[in-house]
């Protein structure tokens, strides 16, 4: 599962204007796997949906390269590009379903395209219609039905011609919080059950927690910071990084504590510490206690969950020597997890 299926190498693009320039995307580099879903994160106006239109063609780089499947897609003929397109799905904030159309024939409209017979479209729409949770509704309208349904919609057509890539700009960002959950749910079914890669955009992080394994972060059209969601989440480095994180993951000690802490200052460090996956469940900070001499008192904790992984975040006061510190702090690098030393 760790082969490429999309390489994205030093990838440039400035949108010029009579009196004016500005770049949009810089130098970007970006190699994302079969079987990934693969978030694209930004304020507005960083880049993402530039950047996702180009591994559809849809915008053209002024310079670097795009390859899906080892071709570069950067200045094939229409004909070549439409065949690469037929492997690409794309998914919209604002649907883009035809309103005098059935949901029917909503779907349909990829596979007419395509030229499969009547016979051949019904039976792939009855399929899609299942998948998606919408048997029933093929004769409705797009106006009599919910957002979350429009979506599901949206996403049926997507997939009609089956593609290997899905791409999704803002597919949740007009829903509600509960129906934003079951979209999502519907797009890790994607993944799961057709095996189909997925990008999405969006500029919120609670997305990416629950439905990626891997973020890109992108800044002023640059990419600032990208790997894997769970060490991200638990290891941020950028300033944006981190204040994407913040905002889902509680790590602040409560201002009440840190008062009372000031008064101390200097016996003690303060360190936090990421638990994930294969260490959660270690007795680390019993062995601390035990193994190198040292107090410690848990002054604030988080439980997250990321995917399918739980995040634990804990903040230790740790009361000794300097010598003390620097062999727990050795410990805790030794067993492979992530800390850091947090000041007030
Ligand atoms: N076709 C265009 N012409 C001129 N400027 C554009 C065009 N498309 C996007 N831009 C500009 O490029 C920047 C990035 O846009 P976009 O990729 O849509 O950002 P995002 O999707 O992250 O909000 C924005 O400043 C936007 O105004
Ligand atoms: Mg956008």
């Amino acid at each position: 599962m760790t082969e490429p299926i999309i390489n994205i190498s030093a990838l440039n693009k400035t949108f010029k204007s009579k009196d004016s320039s500005y770049k949009a995307l810089d130098n970007i580099s970006l190699s994302i796997n079969k079987g990934d879903i693969y978030g694209l994160i930004g304020f507005s106006g960083a880049g993402k949906s530039t950047l996702l239109r180009m591994i559809n063609a849809l915008e053209i780089p002024d310079s670097g390269k795009i390859e899906i499947d080892g071709q570069d897609i950067v200045g094939l003929s229409d004909r070549k590009l439409r065949s690469i397109r037929k492997q690409i799905g794309m998914v919209f904030q604002e649907f883009n379903l035809l309103e005098s159309k059935s949901v029917y024939e909503n779907i349909a409209i990829a596979l007419k395209i395509n030229r499969f017979d009547k016979k051949q479209i019904h039976n792939r729409v009855t399929e899609l219609l299942k998948f998606v949770g919408l048997e029933g509704k093929e004769k409705s309208f797009p106006d009599e039905l919910s957002g979350g349904q429009k979506q599901r919609v949206g996403i049926a057509r997507a997939l009609a011609n089956h593609p290997k890539i899905l791409l999704c700009d803002e597919a949740t960002s007009a829903l509600d919080p509960d129906t934003t959950e079951s979209i999502l749910d519907l797009l890790n079914k994607v993944n799961k059950e057709y095996g189909i890669t997925i990008i999405f955009v969006t500029h919120t992080i609670r997305v990416i927690q629950k439905l990626c394994n891997k973020v890109a972060i992108l800044e002023n059209g640059k990419l600032v910071e990208n790997g894997n969601v769970i060490d991200i989440f638990s290891n941020p480095k950028s300033a944006i990084a981190r204040r994407f994180v913040e905002s889902v993951i509680p790590s602040k000690i409560p201002s009440g504590i840190v008062n009372e802490l000031k008064k101390y200052k200097g016996s003690y460090r303060l360190i936090r510490i990421f638990f994930h996956a294969e260490n959660a469940t270690d007795d680390v900070i019993w062995q601390i206690n035990n193994r190198l001499n040292v107090h410690t008192n848990v002054m604030f904790a988080s439980v997250s969950e990321i995917r399918d992984v739980v995040l634990s975040v804990i903040t230790l006061q740790i009361t000794g020597k300097q010598e003390d510190f620097d062999r727990t702090y050795e410990y805790i690098r030794s067993l492979g997890i992530s800390f850091e030393e947090v000041n007030i």
